[in-house]
């Protein structure tokens, strides 16, 4: 037996937060009747109507994707161009990414059709590091770098402290590889730190999501995460 609220989450239809207002509210039936009670559990073979909709439980479903650059983090594009779950031809269930990474942008992203454990994984309150290997034209001083990890002021507010490391640099080329970990998730927050400093992104990539890393994947692939490991990610909601 599951919580009403959290088979409905994971159902695909909406977060559990919005699951539980749609109770109250009474939108929400299990048998024909309508119940407003959140603690309500239901059983697999409970028939859940949402507005009037049957809900499709689906069983929740999680990856760990390798996304190339060029590919919109998204599960459908208005102007029709590759979204990350074009890569997942044989997956029925209705799988979302966890986050974005932008179109230019590669790397490390989740993806699953459970609401709730996106919901978790995104709370800016639980502090999920991000790894990230950027290439920057320039190369930043060893002061500028401390700057960045201390934290930067941006347009919305000045960044968290992040780890930050030098990997490589190319005197003649004027290029830098940088290794930046950051916890928070603003839009496109790797890039427009570098910026502010002065030195442009070239290539950026997520090499590391909490103590997941792409080990194995190229490129365009994809792999389920294990039990072990989803249950790891839910524990970081609660440490
Ligand atoms: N920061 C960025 O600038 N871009 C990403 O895709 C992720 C983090």
């Amino acid at each position: 037996m599951e919580r009403l609220q959290k088979v409905i989450a994971q159902a695909g239809v909406t977060s559990r937060r919005k699951a539980e207002k749609l109770i109250e509210e009474g939108q929400v039936k299990v048998n024909g009747q309508v119940v407003r009670e959140l603690g309500t559990k239901v059983s697999p073979s409970d028939e859940i109507e949402v507005n009037g909709v049957p809900i499709d439980k689906e069983e929740p479903v999680y990856f760990l994707m390798y996304k190339p650059s060029g590919v919109i983090s998204s599960v459908k594009d208005e102007k029709g161009r590759k979204v990350v779950t074009d890569y997942f031809p044989e997956v029925e269930q209705r799988i979302f990414p966890i986050g974005r990474l932008d179109y230019d942008t590669s790397g490390l992203l989740l993806l699953t059709n459970d609401g709730d454990f996106a919901n978790i994984l995104m709370h800016p309150k639980y502090h999920v590091d991000k790894r990230y290997i950027a290439k920057v034209k320039g190369i930043p001083s060893k002061l500028e770098l401390r700057t960045l990890a201390k934290g930067i002021q941006l347009e919305d507010g000045k960044t968290a402290p992040a780890k930050v490391k030098m990997k490589s640099l190319d005197k003649k080329k004027q290029t830098a590889i940088i290794e930046l970990t950051i916890h928070e998730g603003r839009n496109r927050q790797v890039r427009r730190m570098f910026e502010a400093l002065g030195y442009p992104v070239q290539k950026l990539k997520r090499e590391g999501y909490a103590f997941l890393d792409l080990h194995g994947l190229n490129s365009g692939e994809s792999r389920p995460l294990t039990p072990h490991e989803i249950k790891q990610l839910r524990n970081l909601a609660v440490t």
